[in-house]
């Protein structure tokens, strides 16, 4: 065993020192990461070492354990620069292959400064808007990597602000952040620790509106205490943060926020890959709100392969788009929303209409209002999946919120 990992050490080590010195030689900027497979024919995980190159976004594979060559230099559409990093899943011809670990200390020193992680959390009163809050986050170039609306119990807020105990704040502190859901979320970029403080602005809303009128604290907060949104400190403090709020093994543990989700007179909704990584989750999220309509539960994923298929199970063989909707899910983060409103058990039928026709162009002429019209492209991006019959939806509500917790 021993004798096997220090050949697979020796190999990776002489595959990056060959790569390395073949790439300084042709003056282009590269990085190297060790990254997975889970191939389903083999059901085996197998491992791959990635060459990144930006300047084209290229990508070229070294399987290990056949030492071998597995892709030569090869330029991905729809890859870029800003979608490698620690943990994150890259789709390299429709295989999903997941970063575990920069291969050499280039690579570690440049990723890492230029793409840290922070936590961010919507507290109670500001979740009314998150929309205009993520819009604020998309716009100052913040990517939201993580994002789960949660209901704190008292004893969860209490541990999460530990290190306000005893303070005269902390018990109506505890009160304000339990008495209602949260959003909480993982944010990367540059400086992300202090470029996120500096979004917030000041503690006190009221000092923040004087003297940083442009935060989001002076733009969405009451006071000193209902300052609309939280902030990791520290580098450690975040990724404290993160783990509480999502941790990174699937432990049942009664201190792990839960979501908020009531599985009752509701739809599902999916905002697609597309219309994140254009940036408009913020817009369609303030486009639902304005709409009537409430979001009771949300929580972002990372669909692969298998759970798209099963999800779009009803599709195969049906509707022709179906291997470009299967392609649209697995591409990139998505978000998975409970819809409810006052219109109870008509909600499924209500929320249909808003969302459109299937095919944006068709929205546009009949439906200029509804969410696909807006936002939609194609029939593959539109914008938004949206259950189909009133049965469907609560099905897939369970599918993200109860089954994929
Ligand atoms: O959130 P931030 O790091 O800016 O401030 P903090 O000093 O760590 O306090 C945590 C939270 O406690 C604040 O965001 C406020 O919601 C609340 N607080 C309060 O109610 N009264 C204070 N005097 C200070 C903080
Ligand atoms: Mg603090």
């Amino acid at each position: 065993m021993a004798s096997k990992l220090f050949t697979i050490a020796l190999v990776v080590a002489l595959a990056a020192t060959l790569i390395n010195i073949y790439v300084k030689r042709q003056g282009e900027t590269r990085y190297l990461f060790h990254t997975e497979w889970y191939d389903p024919v083999s059901a085996t995980v197998r491992k791959f070492l990635l060459s990144f190159f930006p300047r084209d976004n290229a990508v070229e594979m070294y399987d290990l354990r056949s030492q071998r060559l597995f892709l030569k230099r090869l330029a991905i559409e729809g890859l870029d620069e800003k979608d490698f990093y620690l943990g994150n899943t890259i789709v390299v011809l429709s295989r999903q292959l997941k970063i575990t670990e920069y291969a050499d200390s280039t690579t570690r020193e440049i990723i890492s400064s230029k793409r840290q992680r922070t936590f961010a959390m919507v507290k109670p009163d500001a979740v009314h808007r998150l929309g205009e809050v993520i819009d604020v986050i998309q716009s100052r170039n913040f990517e939201v990597s993580q994002m789960k609306m949660v209901q704190l119990t008292r004893a969860q807020a209490g541990l999460f602000y530990r290190e306000h105990e005893g303070r005269p704040f902390f018990e109506p502190l505890l009160d304000y952040v339990t008495s209602g859901p949260v959003v909480a979320m993982e944010l990367i970029t540059t400086n992300a620790v202090q470029r996120w403080r500096e979004t917030l602005g000041p503690t006190d809303a009221e000092l923040a509106r004087r003297e940083a009128p442009d935060t989001i604290r002076a733009k969405f907060g009451k006071d000193k205490q209902s300052n609309a949104a939280h902030g990791s400190d520290s580098d450690v403090a975040a990724t404290r943060e993160i783990e509480f709020f999502f941790p990174s093994s699937k432990v049942h543990d009664i201190m792990v926020p839960q979501t908020t989700a009531r599985f009752l007179n509701n739809t599902c909704c999916i905002i697609k890959p597309h219309a994140i990584a254009e940036g408009n989750m913020g817009s369609i999220l303030k486009a639902i709100k304005d709409e009537g309509f409430e979001v009771s539960a949300l929580q972002m994923f990372r669909m692969d392969k298998i759970q798209a298929e099963e999800f779009l199970e009803v599709y195969k063989g049906v509707v022709s788009e179906y291997p470009g909707m299967l392609q649209q899910l697995i591409s990139g983060p998505s978000v998975a929303i409970e819809i409810t409103s006052i219109h109870a058990g008509q909600t499924p039928v209500k929320f249909r209409e808003f969302v459109g026709p299937a095919d944006p162009i068709v929205a546009k002429e009949l439906r200029p209002n509804s969410l696909r019209a807006r936002f939609g492209e194609n029939t593959v991006k539109n914008a938004l999946h949206c259950s189909d019959l009133p049965d469907d939806g609560p099905l897939e509500v369970e599918y993200f919120f109860k089954i994929l917790q």
